[in-house]
């Protein structure tokens, strides 16, 4: 049998169960509603939620923009001599950040399968708080680098955690969409740190009387929104249906979903949904079961987890998707330019104290601006397109900005409007970048692995993210210094193999439910896979009638579902 036929057997038991309504997939889709921004106001709650859990990305965007500003203030410099400035250890006390969100990214999916995503996302914030004490108080070095690295495990946490708990409670048709909230709320983070850095500069003057407010202030701010965000995941953040079904609390779960979709328990499109996830989780449960029988504790199932996304061919295809992906994203050296913009500036020809400074502020407010419309389109349009033109557009800019700094490298100053078309394209490469892979990045790890495994691969992917970051952060200065306007033909490179690979070999996921994917990477073909299939859509199907099930083969999620509470 293949794979496709299971899903359509699933799926017609599912809608004969739910409600002996007719529904196919379409109808499905159409029955969660409209997609972009009107879908979000209409869902209001999946909305509010995930523009609150966004306050994560908020902090992310902080985190990475507010150092660069803290580095060149004087009272900074003169209390941190080998830190500010030109110091010498400049370089790894802004990259020990990036490091600690790497080892942050891959501790979270044990902590979000055990403790559930909203609570991995609580002890983000915890570590968060604390980095950003140690950070907002230090009297020395090695506080501020130890502060640095625990915010980092901390930011490493919650920029896997929060898209994934996204992710999960969103429906099909709103996943993009409500995604892509966290890179609105990066950027945003990003230019309000940038701002801010700007105006509390001001604190006692510039010069020699500097207030040491004017560095300890934005350090310390964010503890409010990192606060706001941990007393949230308590009082205000609901489960994610899809961890409590993985945990064995399925009446949890249809609770949480029916509020979630604002609609009845018992309404077709819950019942749909919840017996789809239901499906989805038994599979995976009885996979490892039957697959491995000898794991039985949970750190055995997870290695089993680990070692299945590395051998099963259909897993290791979305691993490496959802991991070169981010490192894609790293590699169209959007951080090369977030990091380093003011000294990119100058060396173009923008001369004046501000006039750099300024010009890296409108690269804040064109990378919050053009994520706005990306909310809109990319359930609409869906993430191939949105990915290839906006690969497009970045080749363009950073094969422009290359050119003319190769021609005009040696006489900016006497071609001043050469300097302004070469800013021009940074501005037009940050608005593409915003809202494709910028976006992109973030949704489609979340979409594409079955739940058993989407942690750890999320864990990975989003640390290949942090990694490469890293990676840029450290070799962006050196290339401008060696290569100079080689370094945009480098990013160039990178753009084009972005828009080549998304257009011969990445699948379209919009629109597709979670528990469907499988369909795209040949997850659910094979005679085994058949049969277990069909024996878990024969439990549901008897289940919700309420029908006692005899069958030798309703033992197994029986087992599971007893197995499953017991490791919780
Ligand atoms: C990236 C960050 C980057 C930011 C810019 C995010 O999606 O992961 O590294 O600084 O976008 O907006």
């Amino acid at each position: 049998m293949s794979g496709e036929k299971i899903d359509q057997m699933i799926r017609s038991s599912v809608m004969e169960d739910a409600s002996s309504l007719e529904m196919d997939s379409a109808d499905m889709d159409s029955a969660h509603g409209p997609s972009g921004y009107r879908g979000l106001f209409k869902c209001s709650n999946i909305f509010l939620y995930s523009l609150f859990a966004s306050l994560g990305g908020f902090l992310f965007g902080y985190d990475q923009g507010v150092i660069s500003g803290v580095l060149v203030m004087r009272d900074f410099e003169t209390r941190f001599p080998r830190i500010g400035g030109n110091g010498d250890l400049q370089g790894w006390v802004v990259s020990i950040m990036q490091l600690g969100a790497f080892i942050g990214a891959l501790i979270n999916s044990p902590l979000a399968d055990r403790l559930s995503r909203r609570y991995s996302i609580a002890v983000a914030c915890v570590a968060f708080l604390i980095g950003s004490v140690l950070q907002a108080g230090a009297l020395d070095n090695s506080m501020l680098f130890v502060g640095r690295f625990i915010g980092g495990i901390g930011l490493g946490q919650i920029s896997m955690g929060v898209p994934l708990w996204i992710g999960e409670i969103a429906p099909p048709n709103l996943r993009g969409s409500a995604v892509t909230l966290q890179q609105f709320a990066i950027a945003s983070g990003i230019m309000i740190s940038f701002w801010l850095d700007y105006a509390t500069q001001y604190i006692g003057g510039i010069g020699e009387g500097q207030s040491q407010l004017a560095w300890r202030l934005p350090f310390s701010l964010r503890v409010v929104p990192a606060a706001t965000l941990l007393i949230g995941c308590f009082v205000y953040l609901p489960f994610s249906p899809r961890w409590l079904v993985k945990v064995g609390r399925e009446h949890e779960a249809l609770a949480v979903l029916s509020r979630l979709r604002k609609l009845p328990e018992n309404h077709p499109v819950v019942q749909a949904e919840i017996t789809q996830i239901k499906a989805g989780a038994r599979f995976d449960a009885l996979t490892i079961k039957e697959k491995f029988p000898n794991a039985k504790t949970p750190a055995q199932i997870a290695y089993q987890q680990y070692k299945e996304l590395f051998t099963q061919r259909h897993l290791s295809k979305r691993l490496f998707v959802a991991c070169f992906l981010q490192f894609l994203q790293q590699f169209t050296g959007v951080n090369a330019i977030i990091y380093y913009a003011p000294k990119m500036f100058k060396s173009i020809g923008l001369s004046g104290n501000s006039i750099p400074l300024l010009a890296t502020g409108v690269v804040g407010i064109i990378n919050v601006v053009a994520t706005i419309p990306a909310i809109g389109i990319v359930d609409n349009f869906g993430r191939r397109g949105v990915l290839m033109v906006g690969a497009v557009f970045m080749s363009l800019s950073h094969f422009i900005i290359a050119t003319l700094y190769a021609i005009y490298e040696n006489s900016w100053a006497e071609n001043l409007s050469a300097g302004w078309a070469a800013a021009s394209f940074v501005w037009f490469f940050v608005f593409h970048f915003a809202y494709s892979v910028g976006c992109i990045s973030w949704i489609y790890p979340t979409e594409i692995f079955p739940l058993g495994v989407r942690a750890q691969a999320m864990g990975i992917a989003i640390s290949v993210n942090w990694i490469s970051n890293f990676v840029i952060g450290l070799i962006t200065p050196i290339m401008l210094t060696q290569i100079r306007f080689g370094t945009f033909y480098f990013f160039f490179a990178f753009t084009m193999i972005l828009f080549l690979w998304v257009m011969f070999f990445l699948p379209e996921t919009k629109g597709i439910p979670m528990e469907e994917m499988d369909k795209l990477w040949g997850g659910n073909e094979g005679k085994e896979t058949a049969e277990r299939m069909a024996r878990i859509q024969n439990e549901l199907q008897c289940e919700s009638r309420n029908i006692p099930i005899y069958s030798k083969t309703s033992s197994y999620s029986d087992e599971v579902d007893i197995e499953l509470q017991e490791q919780y």
